[in-house]
């Protein structure tokens, strides 16, 4: 454990956990003073094969041995492959006709998908609809997307075009795409860095019509919950949906930075060549990392493990004193803490009795563990945070009769 938060060299930008971690191996990280921690949030939903899973990094140090960069300006056999497998899971199995462009990041796939949307729209048709409490990212124009005004204050003005309306809340979502300025709309399937908020069954599909009607784009931001993590490949295909663009990023190089905004074809085709650009996305390195990391997904059946295994960890959860309640899907879960428990102290507690969770929001515990978690994983990691609670709510009372 480190005494001093913060770093002389490193931006303020965050407050780190006073620890430093320099090895894992699958749930599991190692920190430089040798204690083991079980690892239920996975770089925030990134290592969803597990730390240092073998496919990935045999692929990386291959590739980083053959060819690591060439720029955009020349082909290179990954990029279109990752495309390629990425597409067929957008299509559940099956082609989905769509057409990828490649990132370092969540923010840059978002920042794509924003320029395809005023591309699509034209002159005068700009405007992207999001939604109250979402995330989807720090540019700039993902910060102005970003349903939470707090986050926008100190950095106005902000990019024009972007308006949000309640999450779930379809009749509001109406209301907002009746302006003929009107472009896309960009939510995700389940809202994660709010603290995983589940909107009510069908919004998805009512959200889908409401598109059609208008005809407007319906974007996803797949980036948490997709490629595997809720129980489905992408959360979208738990209603059935097809959507115009999906944006993911996090779990697709388990760890290797990379990102990608997927479109429908006729989509897509509204960039033309200049319109939009990247040195290094889409690098063989980063992509040879994407391609190992969708191979292993699809060979452990990773939407069955999460479904299978989320379901085991919110019982276990819902058993747990001091847990008020549970919700999610598959292996993105939060657990909503009883009144008076603080969720950040949990953490904190967490992590020194060797078990890494994180604080979304007030009051909200998130599990994202690897998919690959084991129950007995599940158990111990269980056995840590009712003994962080039961510390927390030992101190609130102690400080309820002070
Ligand atoms: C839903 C969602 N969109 C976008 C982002 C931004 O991704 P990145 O941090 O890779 O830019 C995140 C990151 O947490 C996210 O959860």
């Amino acid at each position: 454990m480190i005494a001093e938060p913060g770093s002389p060299t490193l931006m303020g930008t965050y407050s780190p956990a006073p620890v430093r971690f320099v090895s894992g191996r699958g749930t599991e990280l190692f920190d430089d003073e040798g204690r083991r921690y079980l690892d239920f949030l996975a770089g925030i939903a990134v290592v969803s094969l597990g730390h240092c899973n073998k496919r990935v990094a045999d692929a990386i140090a291959q590739q980083a041995a053959r060819l690591m960069h060439v720029s955009n300006l020349f082909h290179n056999e990954l990029n279109e492959r990752l495309a390629g497998d990425l597409d067929r899971l957008v299509g559940d199995g099956a082609a989905a006709g769509g057409q990828v462009f490649f990132t370092n990041s969540g923010a840059e796939a978002n920042e794509c998908a924003i320029k395809l949307a005023r591309r699509v729209g034209g002159p005068g048709r700009y405007v992207v609809i999001s939604a109250l409490g979402s995330f989807h990212g720090r540019t700039l124009a993902t910060l102005a997307a970003t349903g939470q005004p707090k986050k926008h204050e100190a950095f106005r003005p902000l990019p024009e075009g972007f308006r949000s309306v309640a999450y779930g809340d379809v009749g509001a979502l109406e209301d907002a795409v009746a302006s003929p300025t009107v472009t896309a709309v960009l939510l995700e399937a389940i809202e994660g860095e709010a603290g995983v908020v589940v909107p009510p069954d069908g919004y998805l599909k009512a959200v889908r019509r409401v598109c059609d009607e208008r005809g407007i784009l319906l974007m996803l931001d797949e980036i948490q919950t997709g490629l595997g993590r809720t129980g489905r490949w992408f959360a979208f295909q738990h209603e059935a949906i097809r959507p115009d663009v999906v944006t993911v990023a996090k779990a697709l190089g388990n760890g290797m930075p990379i990102g990608a905004c997927w479109a429908r074809r006729d989509v897509a085709a509204a960039f033309v060549a200049g319109d939009h650009g990247t040195t290094f996305g889409g690098q063989p390195l980063a992509c040879a990392a994407g391609v190992a990391t969708l191979a292993e997904l699809q060979a452990i059946d990773a939407p069955r493990l999460a479904e299978q295994t989320g379901a085991y960890l919110a019982q276990r959860l819902q058993a747990c004193d001091g847990v008020a309640s549970v919700r999610g899907k598959g292996l993105l879960l939060a657990a909503v803490v009883e009144p008076g428990l603080d969720s950040a102290e949990v953490t904190r507690t967490s992590l020194q009795l060797g078990l890494v969770l994180n604080a979304p929001a007030p009051g909200v515990l998130r599990f994202a563990p690897p998919l690959t978690v084991s129950r007995a994983e599940v158990d111990e990691a269980i056995g840590i945070l009712g003994a962080a609670l039961a510390a927390s709510s030992a101190g609130t009372r102690e400080g309820g009769q002070g």
